[in-house]
């Protein structure tokens, strides 16, 4: 075997996607642990502090400049390396997260059993089932009172619109909480409150009827788990590792990551059968991990927030071959020759220097303003690679220059905030000065103000827009198409690559004009695609 199919096989590279407080940064910090990347609890930052101003994040990010490293953490477990991808802890920053996925082969869902699905979980699941990215589903908090477990099954199929496939079930729940038993194992292991550092005990109990079940968990729980396990193996078919790999259905695990309950287990389970990495679809043709020539692309860009330091960092997915340290590449956007003398890998609480990557893994690239969000670099061939769409924001802002004296500082700033995905900018059709911001939440808002005035000595000020629901247009019959941005004038706007976005009121609105437009195509991203599959 070559060393490129090794190291494929190796690599593993998730994102953990969730709504805040669900125990996100919780399960991180046992994975590092197992990982053994980190030593000591509570290493992992987690970003939910920063819900009060824009200093309080400013002041976060300025931290997160120097520890960048805390956006990829790279792990070894049971012999393969584990690239786990951070996603911004904030809500409003949600669309750095999309994008994030972009660079993953697989998710990990974890649903708050407390609280069920949440908003944000449904709009991040929406873009994995976008892409067919295969999701494992960690329900968290058995330890405390929540929905009942059946009721959660059925909500997360009904909400997130993918199968479940329980492989692990409760016993008991909130103080009663008893331990999971495995249904594909067939055993039970079991919850010790309180005794975090030791491993779980394993019972292997084949036939549910077995009286050991009984004594371990006492009479009524064992009622319930037989009765429970019976009403499952009727409802949901066995899990098949084809459903989760094509991304049709999800293995749940269920446990508690505050009392380290069952996330070994979730690694061991990832560690053995998540997916390597997956081929990529670009436009031109689909590029394979296994293929000599290297390929990648950057899906985020971090910026220095010290102003005196204009450099930013861009992450670099390598997709297919062996990126090499000084090697001359091809960045395709430009024309231009492109090598770095410095890529950056990053382990849980550290960044090296590396002298090659591999498929799957993510590389710090020092940047001076070369790269833009969703750029590629190749070894000479052309490809645009899919799948790293803007996503409709939901706030949107007419922006003013609040000092016109300085309107080329102004104009900077705003051109490399939108390079480097703080903000979407849009603009009136043949009114290219009149500009629209688009965020996706109102933080994003606040710190682009702070940015503008603190690094490009720039002062901005937002006007209200109307509408608030942004979908982008297409149609097969172009005059069609100009029709419908005639008799929509008001309420058109183009993107930075010139394609329509139609702006509507409400959901309501929306659902009128779509309907009595049926040339028109609505979408909810700039891809406008169904992003093609690549075949598995
Ligand atoms: P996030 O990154 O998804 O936002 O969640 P995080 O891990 O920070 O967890 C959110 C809260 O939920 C934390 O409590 C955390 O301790 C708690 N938590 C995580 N897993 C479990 C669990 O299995 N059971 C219970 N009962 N709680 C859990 P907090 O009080 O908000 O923060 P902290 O002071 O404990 O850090």
């Amino acid at each position: 075997m070559s060393e490129l199919e090794n190291q494929l096989k190796r690599r593993l590279t998730f994102a953990i996607i969730s709504h805040p407080d669900s125990g996100k940064t919780t399960i991180t910090e046992k994975l590092l642990l197992f990982g053994g990347a980190i030593h000591i609890a509570g290493a992992v930052k987690s970003g939910k502090n920063l819900k009060a101003s824009v200093s309080d994040f400013m002041e976060m990010e300025k931290e997160r400049g120097i520890s960048i490293s805390t956006s990829v953490m790279g792990f070894e477990y049971k012999g393969r390396k584990i690239n786990l991808l951070d996603t911004p802890g904030h809500a409003d920053f949600s669309e750095d997260t999309y994008r994030g996925l972009s660079a993953v082969d697989s998710a990990l869902l974890v649903i708050d059993s407390v609280k069920g699905v949440e908003e944000r979980t449904r709009r991040l699941c929406e873009v994995c089932r976008m892409r067919h990215t295969p999701i494992a589903t960690f329900i968290n908090k058995l330890d405390r009172e929540g929905k009942d477990p059946m009721e959660l099954l059925d909500e997360t199929e009904r909400e997130l619109a993918i199968g479940v496939r329980p492989v692990t079930w409760p016993v008991g729940q909130g103080r009663a909480f008893k331990g999971v038993y495995n249904l594909v194992e067939k055993s039970l292991y079991l919850f010790v409150p309180g005794e975090v550092e030791r491993p779980t005990d394993m019972i292997k109990i084949e036939d549910l009827e077995d009286p050991l079940l009984e004594e371990k968990v006492g009479a009524s729980l064992a009622r319930r788990l037989r009765d429970e396990v019976a009403l499952l193996t009727g409802v949901y078919p066995p899990f098949e590792m084809a459903d989760y790999l094509s991304g049709k259905a999800t293995p749940v695990f269920f446990g508690s990551a505050l009392n380290n309950f069952g996330v070994r287990e979730l690694l061991d389970t990832l560690a053995a059968m998540a997916p390597p990495p997956m081929p990529k679809a670009a436009t031109e043709r689909v590029v394979r991990p296994e293929e000599e020539k290297f390929s990648g692309f950057i899906f985020k860009i971090h910026a220095n927030m010290n102003p005196k330091h204009r450099d930013r960092v861009a992450f670099l997915r390598v997709c297919s071959g062996k990126f090499e340290r000084n090697a001359s590449y091809y960045h395709v956007r430009s024309g231009k020759p492109f090598r770095t003398a410095n890529p950056t890998a990053f382990m849980a609480q550290d960044s090296e220097i590396v002298n090659e990557a591999w498929p799957g893994d993510i590389v710090g690239i020092h940047d001076t303003g070369t790269f833009k969000i969703g750029d590629t670099i190749t070894q000479g061939e052309t490809i645009h690679f899919d799948g790293i769409p803007s996503f409709a924001p939901q706030i949107f802002r007419f922006i003013v220059n609040a000092d016109p004296e300085r309107d080329k500082q102004y104009r900077k700033g705003l051109d490399q905030m939108a390079e480097e995905g703080v903000v979407q900018i849009f603009s009136k059709p043949n009114r290219p000065n009149t500009r629209v911001l688009g965020v996706v939440g109102q933080l994003q808002l606040e710190v682009l103000q702070y940015r503008m005035e603190h690094e490009y000595n720039a002062l901005c000020s937002y006007k209200n827009i109307e509408q608030t629901i942004a979908h982008w247009i297409t149609s097969d019959d172009k005059k069609a198409l100009e029709e419908f941005v005639d008799n929509y004038a008001t309420r058109i706007l183009v993107d930075i690559r010139d394609t329509y976005v139609f702006m509507s009121d409400s959901p309501w609105h929306f659902e009128r004009v779509k309907s009595t437009n049926p040339k028109i195509r609505f979408y909810s991203t700039s891809e406008m695609v169904e992003v093609r599959e690549a075949s598995r």
